[in-house]
């Protein structure tokens, strides 16, 4: 991912071959038709499924490269700007043959050196972490446990398809600088879905204890010294509360999932959560990050904006609300 990125749109005129806009403050997730919806997929291979541009005519005459941006604007914005009434699909290549691994890492502060390992050394489709009570959840939930000896913390991966010997060095580089304990490699389609399984299960494992979320971002470049903050700002603000740690670290892109003591009362839980998003926010802060990310700040996390964004760049954003959506719709 070239953080904070702006891909020129290639073409010209009517039908130009856009691909999505990077803001380093929004995961590089498949951000099309409005809607910002995760995609695990997206790492160095940034946006290449991103097939969707919206046709509205009155958008498409500001499409030259001297105007402003509006397309942009519409994109990500979740219907607050807008109601998208048309849209036209450019089909993309499929993603190349990828190979899937999973890695059982035995420390938070493995989790950039590895990204950064396989990085250097291998073509990224994914990168993704959880941790150890992440998958607790998904093996109760009917996953099958991936090794037999359990590990603080897991990063799976998809990389372009590659010889078992790269894949091999790659992965004895990590060990041998004691970034991972264990590792799988998938061995064909089914298993590499089963360990996907993993991770995308983790949201639907973990709702039935009611987890309060956050869903934070920051550049990958500054995620080391934000998780040790964090961690540690968590571990002594929460000590009570079981918390699941995952998300599209390879995007910057963390969620935080606090879940709810069964015995206590949702409103008190709340309260409890929402002290320590005020301390969360001033950390993202501190890291230039942001208190939304993938989800949106929606009505939840409205109060901690200011915490990360400044008064100028929300007036920003409100004049551009009050231009488009006059009528406040
Ligand atoms: C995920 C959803 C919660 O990453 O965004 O699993
Ligand atoms: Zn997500």
């Amino acid at each position: 991912l070239r953080e904070n990125e702006r891909l020129a749109h290639t073409g010209t005129g009517w039908n130009p071959t856009w691909h999505q806009p990077i803001d380093v403050y929004e995961t590089a997730d498949d951000i099309v038709l409005a809607v910002n919806e995760a995609a695990t997929n997206a790492v160095d291979h940034a946006y290449r499924r991103t097939v969707t541009d919206l046709t509205d005519e009155a958008l498409q005459r500001f499409l030259g490269p001297l105007d402003l941006d509006l397309l942009g604007l519409v994109i990500g914005s979740e219907g607050q700007l807008g109601i998208v009434t048309e849209a036209l699909l450019r089909l993309a290549q499929p993603d190349p043959p990828a190979r899937t691994v999973l890695l059982a890492l035995p420390a938070f502060a493995a989790v950039m050196p590895v990204f950064a390992a396989l990085r250097a050394r291998l073509r990224l489709q994914a990168f993704e972490f959880f941790d150890a009570v992440s998958l607790a959840h998904v093996v109760a939930h009917g996953a099958a446990a991936p090794f037999t000896d359990a590990a603080p913390y897991y990063a799976i991966a998809d990389v372009d398809a590659v010889d078992d010997d790269t894949l091999l060095a790659a992965f004895e580089h990590c060990v041998g600088q004691g970034w991972v304990a264990d590792g799988l490699i998938a061995d064909g389609s089914a298993q590499a879905a089963q360990l996907w399984r993993l991770r995308e299960g983790i949201t639907e494992a973990l709702a039935p204890r009611l987890p309060y979320k956050n869903d934070v971002v920051v550049r990958t470049s500054v995620m080391p010294a934000f998780l040790a903050e964090a961690q540690a700002l968590i571990a002594a603000e929460y000590p009570a509360f079981e918390i699941a740690w995952f998300g599209h670290i390879g995007d910057g892109n963390l969620h935080i999932n606090v879940l709810k003591p069964e015995a206590m009362e949702q409103e008190a839980f709340v309260r409890a959560c929402e002290r320590v998003t005020d301390l969360l926010s001033a950390c993202l802060s501190r890291h230039g990050g942001s208190i939304s990310a993938e989800h949106g700040i929606g009505l939840v996390k409205k109060p901690y904006l200011g915490a990360t964004r400044s008064a100028a760049e929300i007036a920003a954003m409100r004049g551009i609300k009050a231009a488009l959506d006059p009528a406040g719709i």
